[in-house]
């Protein structure tokens, strides 16, 4: 079987494109939605995150703001930022870029963040939202990664969806976004003893686990739709997902490259979160 790529890149312009319609009504009302995206030391991947985010936000027409902070940043000082940004008008999204320097408690600070602008949606206020089937931020990796799903009309009620990785970040939300659209769930982690056993069930295979190559194509059911949420570096600077894509896209049917996959689409579920979030002040 040769698999369908899915197209990360086309599908997020097409999406950006549905949200920017919505930006376009705000700034007709006078509001322009607002990010703020405070980073937090020198991490040099989660620098070009933050460019990202940016310069998506500038092509959606939305302001951003980008908090740079010393790696030395008191927690306290940290907490101060966000206390002003929280009560700031024009600033309806903020986030603090992950992870933050040792001595700062990440908790204290995902629980500082005004719930109603955590477009991350890692504020515990919006975890158990997520549980309980009524978010309002849903956590913008694996929302990508549904929305892929969707625009692909992959049919996930009463199949089997296995998640790789229990990360909060991705994996525990992904599960519960599957759950939520009746998906038959099994969350496996680093750990599962005979991972295969599990994988070779998925119809829907969500992998998220920071470890290259880790699934290769005699762990997938034939015909699966295979979504690789990984992204590693490899010695030689070359950029892989947690799937063996040469192995696996002869079995899967439809498969996410790295890069050009689940990546395009994180980025757009932010913008769409945060023009929600301005949305919800008219
Ligand atoms: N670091 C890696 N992924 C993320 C994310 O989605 N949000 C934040 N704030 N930090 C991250």
């Amino acid at each position: 079987m040769t698999s369908r790529i899915i197209d990360g890149k086309a599908i997020a312009l097409e999406v950006r494109a549905e949200w920017k319609l919505r930006v376009d009504a705000l700034k007709a009302r006078g509001i322009t939605p607002g990010l703020a995206v405070i980073i937090v030391g020198e991490d040099a991947a989660s620098k070009v995150y933050v460019s990202n985010k940016v310069k998506a936000c500038a092509d959606m027409g939305i302001h951003s703001e980008r908090i740079s902070l010393p790696a030395n940043t008191p927690e306290a000082t940290l907490l101060e930022k966000i206390t002003e940004l929280n009560a700031a008008p024009h600033i309806h999204g903020l986030l603090v870029q992950l992870p933050v320097p040792k001595h700062i408690d990440g908790n204290k600070i995902l629980e500082a963040i005004a719930p109603h602008k955590d477009v991350d949606g890692f504020h515990q206020i919006n975890v158990g939202a997520l549980v309980s089937g009524h978010s309002k931020f849903p956590p913008c990796t694996p929302a990508g990664a549904m929305k892929l799903l969707e625009k692909c009309g992959i049919a996930i009620e009463g199949k089997h969806a296995v998640v790789v990785g229990r990360s909060n970040i991705v994996g525990k939300p992904m599960a519960l976004m599957l759950l939520h659209k009746n998906a038959t769930v099994t969350l496996c982690t680093s750990k599962t003893q005979n991972l295969a056993s599990h994988t070779r069930n998925a119809d829907i295979l969500v992998v998220a686990t920071g470890k290259p190559h880790m699934i290769t194509g005699d762990m997938i059911k034939p015909g699966a739709a295979v979504i690789d949420v990984g992204i590693n570096r490899l010695p030689d600077g070359k950029l892989v997902g947690d799937v063996d894509f040469e192995s696996a896209k002869k079995v899967a049917g439809w498969i996410t490259p790295v890069p050009g996959g689940v990546g395009p689409m994180t980025i757009t579920m932010l913008l769409a979160n945060t023009i929600q979030a301005a949305e919800r002040t008219l």
